[in-house]
């Protein structure tokens, strides 16, 4: 892996699996898998096998039929769950347990009733233990967002030590500023014994909206791998959006860092997660929601119809999207009107316009939106408008 290469960890199918209402059977976990495979993903998570009897099938069913990616399984950080994630991933090519243990005093107090030193300990041992199994192991420090960044420090080098192979820094309640992962991130690159050696990988969640931003910051201060889901989805606010990040990657490519994503395949996969799961996505959603690439102001539509690129950073093509979209609405200028007339058959004369737009607004007045059919008769009550093309 290069310096400049940015994994993507794809953790739809268990972060973003587990909230309600976005279950789903084998059946469907593995068609995404192999449209994530597709897609380019680094690693996908495929579940947490110890869960239930239908995770274990589906992590072992996708272990069997994905062939780029590293197949992942979650774990607690004890023999059981490690032993039964190790069956799970028994066919993966590229097999990688994913275990770990909250490290935050709050979890190590309230949730755990234990100390720091035996957190270690644990920690310790699930790595250790995992090992026997795979190469490739990943250790969680839950909460990590939250953990005092000298104990975090602590338990970073004790699991390289142990033989983890990748680090990742969950911001699992979502409550860092972007600048305060960031600097967590530059805190461990700076202080863990070891760490050039392994990958830091950022897990954030979106409680307060930030994360995309807080893994772009762990980026910025030395992760190499970013744990997303489509659409963002996963537990309460959900996670940072794979589509956001890589995208960002890819606009910002003065920062000279690469995905291996095919972006062509974004907009599909979104739509096939969405359907699946029947989980759909806000219109203003970024790069996914349907008024990513619309326009209705009169003068942005002026602006895109000129030069895409007045109001657009993104071509929709790059992410699968056929076109940007004019919406005809009362704020829509003549622009639009003529450049959608154009659409349905009509090549307008200036007068012909100037007749037909205040009839149009008037209309639109009456409408959230006007779409082809009501242009369509907007136009053709006009006996003298020719229509330039017979469809
Ligand atoms: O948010 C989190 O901390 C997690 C871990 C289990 C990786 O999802
Ligand atoms: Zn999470």
């Amino acid at each position: 892996m290069s310096k400049n290469s940015i994994q993507i960890f794809d953790t739809t199918l268990r972060d973003g699996e587990q909230v309600p209402g976005c279950k789903l059977n084998t059946e469907q976990k593995l068609r995404i898998a192999k449209q994530l495979d597709l897609l380019g993903v680094d690693v996908i998570e495929a579940g947490f096998p110890m869960s239930s009897p239908g995770d274990f099938k589906s992590v072992e069913a996708i272990s069997k039929l994905v062939k780029n990616a590293t197949v992942c399984a979650l774990t607690r950080a004890n023999k059981k769950d490690i032993e039964v994630a190790a069956k799970a991933l028994k066919h993966a090519k590229k097999p990688r347990i994913h275990t770990g243990i909250g490290t935050s005093d709050s979890h190590i107090i309230h949730k755990f009733n234990t100390t720091r030193e035996k957190v270690i300990e644990r920690a310790i041992e699930a790595v250790s233990y995992a090992k026997t199994f795979v190469d490739d192991v990943e250790f969680y420090a839950e909460d990590a967002g939250r953990t005092d960044n000298d104990f975090l420090a602590k338990v970073c080098e004790a699991v390289i030590e142990a033989g983890a192979t990748v680090l990742n820094i969950p911001d699992t309640t979502g409550y860092c500023l972007p600048n305060e992962y960031g600097a967590k991130i530059k805190y461990l690159v700076d202080h863990v014994k070891g760490i050039e050696n392994v990958i830091i990988s950022c897990h954030c969640h979106n409680d307060l909206g930030m994360a995309t931003a807080n893994a772009i910051a762990g980026i910025q201060n030395g992760a190499r791998q970013i744990e997303c889901t489509i659409n963002g989805i996963g537990e309460r606010a959900g996670n940072t959006a794979l589509e956001e990040v890589v995208m960002i990657l890819k606009q910002h490519s003065n920062m000279n860092l690469d995905t291996n994503v095919n972006t062509k395949l974004l907009n599909y996969t979104s739509q096939l997660v969405q359907q699946s799961m029947g989980m759909y996505v806000q219109p203003n959603k970024a790069i996914v929601g349907e008024n990513a690439f619309a326009h209705s102001s009169g003068i942005h539509q002026d602006g895109v119809i000129k030069n895409r690129e007045t109001y657009e950073i993104i071509n929709p093509e790059d992410v699968g999207v056929s076109k940007s979209s004019i919406i005809l609405t009362a704020r829509s200028g003549r622009a639009a009107l003529a450049y959608r007339a154009k659409n349905v058959g009509y090549d307008l004369t200036k007068i012909e316009l100037d007749v037909l737009y205040p009839e149009f607004l008037k209309y639109a007045d009456t409408q959230k939106e006007v779409n082809d059919q009501d242009l369509h008769q907007l136009l053709s009550s006009k006996d003298n408008f020719k229509k330039s093309v017979n469809f």
